[in-house]
């Protein structure tokens, strides 16, 4: 493995726990891996295009096997863009917060773009939903201010947690090691165990994923 591709969904900066989670894996693995590369996305920041116009245009024309037009020609080359950096990793790790039950809308925004046929997955009557992308290690820590360890967290269910995976799994990075940084509110010794119990699992993730290809 030589390059992680970070994509980062939380817009709080220091204060992210799920950013700090993030930081603390990336530190693990370079300790097994010195000179690994990582890129990062931050979703916030980065130039995602809106889902209108052209760009949707292409999406569908894609899907009836029809030519471009110059103008959605162009917008798709914006997204072969981004779905190229995707598969340029060798793996991936997604940090982000819970939002009302799911990701925050510019993660989803962001795997929307990248969602596309004939780029990152392929359909056909008569065998049904290829993923294209090729498979590789995927790691997304989800930090929530609930406890979802034993079931909804007040009445409220994770929807982000099966959403990631069937999502990922849709384009072809299945099989993601999703772990939960939560509850990241309330009791501070609750907190603080919450916080030691994904340092560990990504501890030990971390030292699987520098193994794997060693
Ligand atoms: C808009 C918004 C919606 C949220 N919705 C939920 C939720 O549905 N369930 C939950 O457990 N926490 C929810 N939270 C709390 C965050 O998940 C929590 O603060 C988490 O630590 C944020 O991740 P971060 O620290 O990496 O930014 C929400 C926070 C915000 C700002």
């Amino acid at each position: 493995m030589t390059e992680l591709l970070h994509i980062k969904a939380s817009p709080r900066a220091d204060l992210s726990h799920s950013g700090k989670a993030a930081a603390g894996f990336i530190k693990a693995l370079e300790t097994h891996r010195p000179g690994l590369q990582v890129r990062e996305i931050d979703v916030w920041q980065a130039d995602l295009p809106a889902f209108d116009g052209p760009l949707l245009a292409a999406k569908y024309a894609r899907l009836a096997g029809r030519f471009f037009t110059p103008q959605e020609a162009e917008s798709w080359a914006a997204i072969e863009d981004l779905v190229q950096r995707l598969d340029a990793a060798d793996a991936v790790l997604i940090s982000t917060p819970m939002w009302n039950l799911s990701i925050p809308y510019r993660l989803k925004h962001y795997i929307d773009l990248v969602t596309q046929p004939g780029l990152s997955f392929r359909f056909d009557p008569q065998t049904g939903y290829t993923p294209l992308l090729r498979p590789r290690p995927v790691v997304a820590i989800l930090a929530s201010s609930g406890d979802f360890s034993e079931g909804p967290s007040w009445g409220r269910p994770d929807l982000a947690t099966p959403y990631l995976r069937q999502a990922l799994a849709f384009i072809g990075l299945g099989d993601a090691d999703i772990v939960p940084v939560g509850p990241t509110a309330g009791k501070p010794e609750g907190v603080l165990a919450a916080a030691g119990k994904a340092q560990v699992q990504l501890a030990a993730l971390a030292e699987r994923l520098a193994g794997a290809d060693a």
